[in-house]
């Protein structure tokens, strides 16, 4: 991570601030930005991250949206992926557009707990901002975050659209020129890294197919799954059978007797060439 000229400034207002969110499109430089705010936030308040992209987190599963907990320095190079969360809203899919109505409940979930902490909310978002699509979907989460300080990082106009809507303090940024734009092969091999990693632990298990949310779907084989103890996402899991009356699946989780309901998301796992 190399900072820039205009970090300082927006570290801050960073600093005044407890809502602070990152906009920007792809490979913009959000996240490493987030990662600076956090490693000079830390030091003087604790840092609630909730990093909604779905696609290329930081922390937590690619697929959900995870929150940390900041609360001393943290090393983010220590590992080549990281996993660690403290929270995990599961959505299912890579993209928000596969149903942004259920992207934006796993978000206002995810904002939700986070008003029950002290700390600074730091969010980081997917690189989604072009068309009505993607600056409803900003909106929305703006609406429901509520914060005092947007930061964007725009680097021709292309977030005007959104910019032109938002009430809250705004300090926009021209992306840095050492950013290094990540093909789609090079996202999916991130994804898969981040996958292999957390289901490395893995084993199979049975529960009743009746704990399944979803309705059974085509393809069913290999999707992903959320594992959830009522509305608390515990863990996630990829089906490996659906029996008549039974499913297997296999998830890095000790212990079954909590998991009383089973989403199924969009992903296929096995089709993405994840897991055999
Ligand atoms: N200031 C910087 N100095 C050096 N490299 C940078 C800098 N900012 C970003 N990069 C690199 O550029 C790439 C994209 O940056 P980053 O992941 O922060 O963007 P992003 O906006 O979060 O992208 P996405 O929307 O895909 O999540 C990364 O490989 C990152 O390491
Ligand atoms: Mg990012």
């Amino acid at each position: 991570m190399i900072p820039e000229a205009q970090w300082d400034k927006a570290l801050d207002k960073a600093l005044k601030s407890k809502k602070i969110i990152l906009l920007g499109e792809v490979d913009s430089g959000k996240s490493t930005f987030a990662k600076y705010l956090i490693k000079n936030i830390v030091p003087s308040t604790s840092v609630c991250f909730i990093d909604s992209d779905v696609g290329q987190s930081t922390i937590g599963i690619p697929t959900t949206i995870a929150i940390k907990v900041f609360d001393r320095p943290y090393d983010f190079n220590k590992e080549e992926v990281l996993i660690d969360f403290d929270k995990i809203y599961f959505f299912g899919a890579t993209t928000p557009t596969l149903s942004l109505d259920d992207f934006i409940e796993q978000f206002y979930r995810a904002v939700k707990f986070s008003q029950s902490l002290e700390s600074t909310v730091l969010v980081d978002t997917t690189g989604l901002v072009a068309g009505d699509v993607g600056k409803n979907l900003k909106l929305s989460k703006i609406k429901i975050f509520e914060p005092d300080l947007v930061i964007i990082f725009e680097k021709k106009d292309e977030m005007r659209h959104i910019i032109s809507e938002i009430k809250s303090e705004i300090f926009i940024f021209k992306p840095s020129s050492n950013i290094k734009p990540r093909n789609l092969a090079l996202r999916a091999e991130y994804r898969k890294k981040k996958f292999l990693k957390y289901f490395k632990n893995s084993e199979s298990f049975m529960l009743e197919k009746r704990l399944l949310k979803t309705e059974t779907k085509e393809d069913i084989e290999g999707r992903i799954i959320g594992l959830y103890n009522n509305e608390e996402c515990l863990a996630v899991g990829v089906i490996e059978e659906l029996g008549k009356d039974s499913i297997l699946f296999s998830a890095p989780i000790s212990d079954l007797k909590k998991i009383n309901r089973i989403k199924v998301g969009y992903l296929n796992l096995k089709k993405e060439g994840v897991l055999n």
